[in-house]
């Protein structure tokens, strides 16, 4: 990683959020902690973590890095100690058992399900050998939830935010920020397949309504209670010097519930999920824009802005694959880049990186397993990018965690590098103009809403204006349109029209 550094400047981040690299026995991706304040050996040691840290301060890049307060893995010694303890012992208490229902306890407390499905709660052995108690876990049997209401938790995470930050982390992003609270955890829900399908955004078959009703309310998602841990960890991160931010990952419907996590006194940012799931249809951007905007400069945060992450297809992908889909991703990517805000790029989206079409024996996704192939999971979008076309893809070692398609060599670092027509050589390009550009600079400016001007276009074209000379047009038909503006073309794909002249 610290190798790699060099890269991530020239590309024109300011910031690296580091998925977990603390000791997990990797059952999901390392969302399943087993001790928050120690590295795994996969990824090195802790001096590896501080060196890290301080080489990327060297090259002005930030670090942020995530936190995971809704479960542990089932290796924490916690749960171990839980384990071998009495139902309502202390140790208990940490997680979420409850007996079961029926005669012997062998139904679950709940009829929850998992969201990478199956059933939300395992039944244990006790100590005296027999099937006991059941836990609850929103996600992989070896993810427990935590419970919220004990101090131990609450203690816990405090002192594991202040051990990064006396390491230098400059932010967090939180995991499943919405959900470390739980309410009515005894009582069924309607219809607990399709909601944990809405939740995954498998929704094929399901109406819009319907999705939508199911998202109002989750019983174990954005309850009150979450805020006041937000309002205590602020104050932990303004106690320290320099700038420190956290970004809630909060999927909450409707999507103005997110605003409240980015109060003045709770968290800095939340990911803006819009565009995961948009259309490259010039209204739906316009609405999605004009929705976040609005949004969040009613609270005074930043907006953010994400095409794909870890959880979710690659841009490219979504948009439709192949020519066309990386074609609209390139055009989706300038467009969010001339946008106020922060902008999240995921590893390999800015090579125009495609889903991997992966052998199931390769998968890792527990989301796989659980639904016993039905869903395949995350993986295709996981791969790792190739650095160079020779065997290995640049990896030290001859095959990397997920492995990487023979058709990926020609689309790696080394040859985006030497290519101006390459997705990397955009994305290098239209950062420099966002990180230079007078008008661009203007993120921060605290109404947001009155950022950017709608500018008059043919039906497919959206057009804006960022005061007080930057102008930004995006094309969504596949015709050519006739827009009257002049200026100078900084940036523009595709490519062809890239020369520096005036234009009408
Ligand atoms: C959200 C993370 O982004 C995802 O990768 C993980 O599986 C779940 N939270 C559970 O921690």
């Amino acid at each position: 990683m610290i190798s790699r550094l060099g890269y991530l400047k020239e590309l024109g981040i300011d910031a690296i959020w580091l998925s977990p690299f603390y000791r997990s026995p990797n059952k999901d991706g390392g969302y399943d902690v087993a001790d928050p304040r120690d590295v795994d050996p996969r990824f090195g040691t802790m001096h590896d973590a501080e060196a890290l840290i301080e080489q990327a301060h060297k090259n002005g890049l930030r670090i942020i890095v995530d936190i995971v307060p809704n479960h542990f893995s089932t290796e924490h010694r916690w749960f171990k100690e839980a384990l071998s303890s009495a139902p309502g012992s202390t140790a208990r208490q940490r997680f979420h058992f409850y007996d079961g229902r029926g005669e012997f306890g062998e139904i679950p407390p709940n009829n929850w399900n998992s969201i990478f499905g199956g059933p939300a709660w395992s039944r244990i052995i006790e100590r005296n050998g027999q099937p006991g108690q059941w836990y609850l876990h929103l996600f992989d049997s070896t993810q427990a939830d935590l419970n919220w209401n004990n101090s131990d938790v609450r203690e816990d995470f405090e002192e594991t935010l202040r051990f990064w930050l006396d390491k230098g982390v400059d932010g967090f992003r939180i995991d499943v920020a919405h959900g470390l609270v739980k309410e009515e955890i005894l009582k069924d829900h309607r219809d607990p397949e399709a909601l944990s399908r809405a939740l995954r955004l498998d929704v094929s078959g399901m109406s819009r309504e319907e999705r939508e009703t199911l998202m109002t309310d989750v019983p174990f998602f954005d309850r009150e209670g979450v805020h006041e841990i937000y309002r205590d960890w602020r104050k932990i991160l303004d106690s320290y010097s320099g700038e420190r931010m956290s970004v809630a990952e909060a999927f909450v419907y409707p999507s103005i519930r997110g605003t409240r996590y980015v109060r003045s006194d709770e968290l800095h940012q939340i990911f803006n999920f819009d565009f995961l799931i948009a259309e490259w249809n010039a209204q739906t951007l316009i609405a999605a824009i004009e929705k976040t905007l609005h949004e969040v400069s009613e609270v005074g945060a930043p907006p953010t802005w994400v095409l794909c992450n870890h959880d979710s297809p690659r841009v490219v992908t979504r948009l439709g694959g192949g020519e066309l889909g990386a074609r609209k991703a390139r055009a989706m990517a300038l467009l969010i880049h001339s946008l106020p805000g922060g902008i999240y790029i995921y590893q390999g989206e800015e090579l125009g990186l495609e889903d991997a079409m992966l052998p199931d024996e390769a998968r890792q996704d527990p989301v796989f397993f659980r639904t016993k192939g039905a869903d395949k999971g995350r993986d295709g979008a996981r791969v790792p990018i190739p650095w160079n076309s020779e065997r290995t893809f640049g990896f030290t070692s001859a095959r990397s965690w997920l492995p990487i398609p023979e058709e990926w060599r020609g689309k790696d670092v080394e040859n985006q590098k030497l290519d101006s027509s390459s997705s990397l050589s955009l994305y290098k390009e239209s950062l420099r103009i966002r990180a230079s550009h007078p008008a661009l600079q203007k993120s921060d400016s605290a109404d947001v809403s009155q950022s950017i001007t709608w500018l008059q276009a043919p039906d497919g074209v959206l057009a804006f204006r960022r005061e007080p000379d930057f102008i930004s047009v995006a094309n969504t038909t596949d015709q050519e349109q006739t827009l009257e503006i002049s200026g100078e073309i900084l940036q523009s794909y595709p490519l062809g029209f890239q020369e520096v002249v005036p234009f009408r």
